[in-house]
């Protein structure tokens, strides 16, 4: 099919500070939920959705995000030799997920320079993005239904999610008209706006699709007084100019893992999913005193 979204950019590079000291000598990105890393649930979530090439946009200290994805000789092997087939079978797998690249940012700039990092992998096209932190539990991945979106509109996509007022200024905020079921056209996105200032409660869920002219927006944009350079900037700019933005109301439950209490939440839940560990989690957490 003409403009099937084929790559995913997963911007890695930040320091996860909200995580220290588990995050000092390991990305945050590699904090397990139940037995698997945040960062592999991305992964399968952009794999399921189609998406055959993914292009990490790491920065030091991320070695072992490459090393997840990549095989593991020795280990398989003393897998296998143990004849703990399904085992090695798991860990060999995360390999053949998709092709994957990855890129360094040099310094800590802001998600929008973290992009502009993998504009040469990209071309002419439109491109998935993800955040490392929003992990979506959903029957058809997020990342699909955003991609149905794209289908009707060809324009910017962005996944939306309603949070309690008090909690806007986590994150970015948009006002819009709704044009379809879940569907709205974006008049104004910004960024972490005060709970006075927010123009709704429709947060911005970490998960896009961008096209080239978000990209062209990105080199003319001007970074913040942080020196970051801010995506939602680059889709303001680009609603400025009169193009289209849309925003979908995804179905699914989101967890925030770049929060301890969302990623708490999200071992809690697929621990209770998991069907080997769910019945036990189950039973001990009906013991516990509240
Ligand atoms: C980023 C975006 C913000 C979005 C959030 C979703 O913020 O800038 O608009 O709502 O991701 O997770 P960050 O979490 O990097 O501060």
């Amino acid at each position: 099919m003409e403009h099937q979204i084929k790559k995913v950019i997963i911007p890695v590079a930040g320091f996860g500070t909200r995580f220290l000291p588990a995050t000092k000598a390991q990305p945050k990105e590699m904090l397990p939920i139940v037995d698997k890393p945040v960062i592999q649930y991305l992964v399968e979530e952009a794999v399921a959705s189609g998406i055959t090439e993914v292009i990490f946009v790491t920065g030091r200290g991320k070695r072992a995000i490459e090393d997840h994805f990549d095989n593991a000789g020795e280990l398989e092997y003393y897998l296998e030799r143990r004849g703990k087939h399904e085992l090695a079978r798991t860990v060999r797998d995360i390999a053949g997920l998709a092709r994957f690249a990855f890129v360094r940012q040099k310094e800590p700039h802001g998600v929008g320079d973290a992009l502009l990092q993998a504009f040469h992998l990209i071309g002419n096209e439109p491109v998935a993005v993800l955040f490392g932190d929003d992990v979506v539990y959903s029957k058809t991945p997020c990342l699909k239904q955003l991609m149905n979106v794209f289908e009707k509109y060809r324009n910017p996509i962005i996944a939306l999610e309603r949070v309690p007022k008090k909690l806007v200024s986590r994150y970015g905020v948009i006002d819009g008209k709704k044009v379809a079921h879940k569907t709205y056209s974006i008049s104004k996105i910004v960024e972490k706006p005060s709970v006075a200032d927010a123009p709704s409660n429709l947060s911005v869920v970490g998960k896009y699709i961008l096209t080239p002219s978000v990209f062209e927006a990105l080199k003319r944009i001007k970074p913040q007084k942080n020196q970051e350079l801010y995506l939602t900037d680059a889709l303001q700019s680009v609603i400025t100019r009169g193009e289209g933005v849309h925003g979908f109301e995804f179905s699914g439950v989101r967890y925030d893992c770049g929060d301890k209490l969302g990623l708490l939440k999200a071992v809690v839940d697929y621990g209770l999913r998991h069907p080997e560990l769910g019945s036990g989690l189950r039973k001990h957490l009906r013991t516990v005193k509240m």
